[in-house]
């Protein structure tokens, strides 16, 4: 600076000096306008306690290093329902249902023909080995009838031997091979067994009696028989001695004492 513009300057002074002093307004003035000044010109820095420093402003600084992450914030609101997530695995199988309603009947398939056919193959053979057998069982009956006199009745077939015994022991030859005394059940029964009796000429004992009670008569297996052919006026019990039954040569039946000897005819039922 040269010295004429100190002296510039040093009079403007003196002089704005002078109007300063003059009044009151003018030091007010000059206050107000430095406050605004220093106000307008620094930067204000506070701390987190509250408490400012200000400071008149100079050249930009270089930036500082970075400072410490603060305090997380508060939590967020509750987002948006997400989409729907991958299915799950399978869950072990239920219960079994109940049975539903039958179906339909199917029609007729070409393999059941078939098996229709090969069964009425085998029926034809087997029909023809049954008919052979019924030919060797009718040829078997006339053998037995010529040697021992044998006879059919249904499912039933009398047979002797030509022996004699009383009751106990007639009985007993029977039952050890398996069968019984005749004990005829219809007419037809009735029939066989007379027919053998006539062949030998001799009367037989039956099986039906009335050992276990005098008046009922029964047969071997207890039974009370359903039954009878009696000749008129029998059973009659003579003197209180007959339990067993025989055979007339007629056929028809009479009471008798159990000890009397009578042709052993046994029937055998399939
Ligand atoms: C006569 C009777 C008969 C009796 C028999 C006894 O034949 O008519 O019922 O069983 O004698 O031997
Ligand atoms: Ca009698």
């Amino acid at each position: 600076m040269d010295s004429s513009t100190t002296l510039i300057s040093d009079n403007f002074l003196l002089h704005l000096t002078k109007l300063m002093h003059s009044t009151w307004r003018m030091q007010l003035f000059l206050v107000l306008s430095f406050l605004l000044f220093s106000v307008s010109s620094a930067s204000q820095i506070c701390a987190d306690g509250g408490s400012c420093s200000v400071f008149t402003c100079g050249a930009p600084g270089k930036d500082g290093i970075p400072g410490v992450n603060g305090k997380d914030g508060l939590k967020g609101e509750k987002g948006d329902r997400g989409p729907p997530g991958s299915p799950g695995i399978a869950g072990p199988p239920g219960p079994q249902g109940i049975q539903g309603p039958q179906g339909q009947k199917g029609e007729k398939g070409e393999s059941a023909i078939a098996e229709l056919e090969g069964l009425k193959l085998k029926v034809s053979v087997l029909n023809g080995r049954l008919n052979a057998l019924e030919s060797m069982v009718k040829l078997q009956e006339k053998a037995q009838t010529y040697l021992n006199g044998a006879e059919t009745a249904g499912n039933k077939i009398f047979v002797t031997k030509g022996d004699k015994a009383n009751y106990d022991n007639a009985k007993t030859a029977c039952t050890s091979k398996g069968g019984q005394l005749a004990s005829p059940r219809n007419a037809l029964e009735n029939s066989a067994v007379n027919k053998i009796s006539t062949q030998y000429k001799a009367a037989p004992f039956l099986g039906i009696n009335d050992i276990q009670q005098e008046g009922t008569f029964r047969y071997p297996d207890g039974g009370i028989i359903s039954y009878s052919n009696w000749q008129p006026g029998e059973p009659n019990n003579d003197h209180g001695v007959e339990d067993c039954v025989e055979m007339y040569d007629t056929g028809k039946w009479n009471d008798k004492n159990c000890g009397e000897i009578r042709l052993i005819i046994c029937e055998f039922v399939v």
